[in-house]
């Protein structure tokens, strides 16, 4: 008898799909298959290590244990359930699930325990939300947070492969004295410029729908409604982490000497806060790996309960494929996902 589970990596050629592929590997996942899937485009299409990917079809999605997605909204909204329904559990990184009552969105570090009400599909929140919540966690377990107010500096690999591109073509163009070609994944010039605008305007909205998954997930994950946030998402000219000022109001004061010891304490945080020697967090110093840096951790002048805190990490990593994966592990270790028997050829 094989032992381990069948996994579908559905957006296995795109930037998440291909460090979820690795992190399985890394991590030792108890896999006994990994079947790479992405769009008819890139079907047959040898990846490193030898794996094929796969379409997706009717036939295709049967047998699998575990299903992780990252392939956009509407693939998931289609293709999620009908995993499900055939029997694997869906770990999905879009934005297509997450707000729904009976579907958990879980960060490994804060609610693990809202995996155990799953009903099939488990959503990873947004990247922004991701981070911010895991330094967050601990301040709120210990003083309650009443309000944020959150400016973030998201980097282009946030929105995918092509923005990428876009960054790399118009940054070696205006080095080399050359017109820019008219942006496709920005409504403005991203190279050497700040754009107020990270998400969309749906119709009607003064904010950004990645706005509102920020606030919205945020709530959902610390199981707070009442807390009020602001924000403003911001898309800058880095190529991998987001960045994050973040002001917190808490009911009780709490000591930046307090905070850094709580962080300090707390999993999946590192603390980078010597600010007089330059040391702090920095995007570039995040890309690669796993932690959520914190630093610049300060006292609000105007305000006795609020802090201020600086934090980073690398939005493909834990702001997407370290957490799915992380939740894979977390529902193996707990007995939430059943491998199924299969027996090999003799
Ligand atoms: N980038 C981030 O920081 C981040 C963070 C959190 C969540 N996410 C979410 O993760 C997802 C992927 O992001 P990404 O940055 O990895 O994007 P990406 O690099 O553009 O990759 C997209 C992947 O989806 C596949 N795909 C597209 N249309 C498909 C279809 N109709 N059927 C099957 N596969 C399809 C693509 O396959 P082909 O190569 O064949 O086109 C590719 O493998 C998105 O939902 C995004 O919101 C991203």
């Amino acid at each position: 008898m094989e032992s381990g589970y069948r996994v579908a990596v559905v957006g296995a050629t795109g930037q998440v799909g291909t460090l979820m592929l690795e992190l399985l590997r890394e991590r030792s996942f108890p896999a006994r298959e990994i079947v790479p899937i992405a769009s008819e485009r890139s079907v047959g299409r040898e990846l490193d290590g030898g794996l094929i990917v796969q379409g997706l079809s009717e036939e295709s999605i049967q047998g699998f244990d575990l299903a992780l997605f990252s392939a956009g909204g509407s693939t998931s909204g289609e293709w999620a359930p009908r995993f499900a329904d055939a029997g694997a559990v869906v770990i999905d990184n879009s934005s297509r699930w997450r707000m729904q009552d009976d579907v958990p969105l879980v960060v490994s570090e804060v609610n693990p325990d809202a995996l155990a009400g799953h009903r099939g599909i488990i959503a990873n929140p947004n990247c922004s939300t991701m981070q911010m919540v895991v330094a967050l966690k601990p301040l709120h377990d210990e003083a309650k947070i009443e309000r944020l107010v959150v400016s973030t500096y998201q980097a282009v690999s946030g929105t995918g492969k092509r923005a990428v591109d876009e960054l790399l073509d118009q940054s070696h163009a205006l080095l080399h004295d050359r017109e820019i070609a008219s942006p496709t994944e920005y409504t403005h010039q991203i190279a050497f410029n700040v754009l107020p605008h990270a998400g969309g305007f749906l119709d009607g909205e003064d904010h950004t729908d990645e706005e509102r998954k920020l606030m919205n997930e945020t709530r959902k994950i610390l199981g707070d409604p009442s807390i009020r946030i602001s924000a403003t998402c911001v898309r800058v000219p880095v190529l991998t982490g987001h960045s994050e000022a973040v002001n917190v109001q808490t009911r009780e004061a709490i000591s930046p000497e307090r905070a850094r010891e709580l962080l300090r304490g707390a999993p999946g945080v590192t603390v980078l806060d010597e600010p007089a020697a330059a040391i702090y967090p920095l995007a570039i110093d995040a890309a690669g790996k796993d932690d959520v840096f914190v630093g610049r951790i300060r006292r609000d002048p105007g305000n006795e309960r609020a802090l201020d805190l600086w934090i980073v990490a690398d939005n493909l990593r834990k702001g997407a494929a370290t957490n799915a994966v992380q939740l894979a592990e977390l529902l193996h270790e707990r007995g939430l996902i059943t491998p199924r028997p299969v027996r090999s050829a003799v």
